[in-house]
């Protein structure tokens, strides 16, 4: 494939390759916290929003008009390919993804069916509009194993992850078919995007910290890597991200990311020792230190930069997602500071 932003800075980070600036764009940047998100995301559930065209990708330019972030990441949600399958799931405002009838045995497999012709279409056609007008790569995405499940066996966000973690240890056999299923979902969906131009793609599995590293590697790790094995053949930069998975960084890398994000808890510098500097780091400023003043938030910005240390595999972003009550000015204010002061070791020769 001819890769049109083989020379830009996101891409050649995502590498680990010399580039002039440390590029940046954060998790959650469409969304909430713009003013102009909510004048054109209507009323009623966000999958609404997700699969009108028009509205997701005006949603998706929205950021990177008010920011210049070095990347955009399409509208949509790690839900939607498990919506269009026909399981019955939906995002409920203020609360998150919500099954009315949740995970729960081996008949509720055949809910999770395949995607077929035309299931993702509102996705593809979303991605042709927005690499036609972009002039930066686009990421695409999907669910990873731990954190999809988690959806479809709790049937609600959860704090301690009860059910699905019982499912899996206590029902290993089922659950390895519920994450394959899942995997086959993933890797479609993420197909898909690239296909139709996505430039990188990235495996949310945010929850999979909340795992013991024997369990990842057991429950999660098998089916994580068939899932980044098969995009590698795409040949676009595999980002693979969680919170709180400063034990699980080794396996992360491992099951076959180029890039690794990394939450705020773990120093970036600790990060490339124990993904034994394989892969390019993706953070990991506090979100909520988006809340303080100026001088606070310019001083967490350097240190995070300093921590890097001007290695050229580091793409600036938040541990985690943009809080919805986040000052899109302080946003910006973080962009032009690491586009003016992030350096990248190695010039271009
Ligand atoms: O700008 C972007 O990051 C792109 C859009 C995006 C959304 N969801 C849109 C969205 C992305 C990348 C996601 C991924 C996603 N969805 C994750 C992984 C990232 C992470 O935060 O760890 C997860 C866990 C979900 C599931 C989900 N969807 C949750 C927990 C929520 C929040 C519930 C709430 O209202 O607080 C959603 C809803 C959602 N997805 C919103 C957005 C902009 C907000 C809801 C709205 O506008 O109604």
């Amino acid at each position: 494939m001819t890769e049109r932003f083989a020379d830009h800075p996101f891409i050649r980070a995502c590498r680990g390759l010399p580039h002039d600036r440390v590029p940046v764009w954060f998790m959650r940047q469409a969304g909430r916290s713009l003013p102009e998100y909510a004048a054109v995301r209507g009323e009623g559930s966000i999958l609404d929003a997700i699969q009108d065209p028009d509205r997701a990708t005006e949603i998706t330019l929205q950021p990177v008009r008010r920011y210049g972030v070095d990347a955009a990441i399409l509208f949509s949600d790690i839900v939607t390919p498990v919506f269009a399958s026909g399981f019955g799931i939906d995002i409920t405002p203020g609360v998150g993804p919500t099954c009315e009838h949740p995970f729960r045995s081996a008949a509720d497999l055949d809910r999770l069916r395949p995607l077929t012709e035309g299931d993702l279409e509102f996705q593809s056609e979303t991605v042709r509009r927005l690499v036609a007008e972009l002039d930066i790569p686009l990421i695409g995405f999907a669910g990873g194993p731990f954190t999809m499940a988690s959806y479809l066996v709790e049937g609600r966000p959860s704090r301690d992850y009860a059910k699905v973690k019982a499912l899996m240890a206590g029902e290993p056999e089922l659950w390895h078919r519920l994450c394959e299923r899942i995997a086959d979902l993933a890797i479609a969906t993420l197909t898909d995007q690239v296909a139709n131009g996505a430039s990188a793609v990235q495996l949310f599995d945010s929850w999979a910290g909340s795992l013991r590293p024997e369990h990842y590697r057991e429950y999660v790790f098998p089916h994580s890597s068939r899932i980044l094995d098969a995009v590698a053949e795409l040949d676009v930069p595999r980002i693979h991200f969680g919170i709180t998975t400063g034990e699980l960084l080794d396996q992360i890398a491992e099951a076959g990311a180029d890039v690794v994000g990394v939450d705020w808890r773990t120093r970036l510098s600790d990060a490339r020792q124990r993904t034994g500097g394989r892969v390019a780091l993706q953070g990991n400023l506090d979100p909520a230190l988006l809340l303080t003043p100026w001088p606070v938030l310019e001083a967490e910005v350097r240190r995070v930069l300093d921590d890097n240390g001007g290695h050229p595999g580091h793409i600036f972003n938040l541990g985690h997602g943009v809080l919805p009550q986040a000052d899109p000015d302080q946003l910006l204010r973080v962009v032009e500071l690491v586009h003016a002061e992030g350096t990248a070791r190695g010039d271009r020769a």
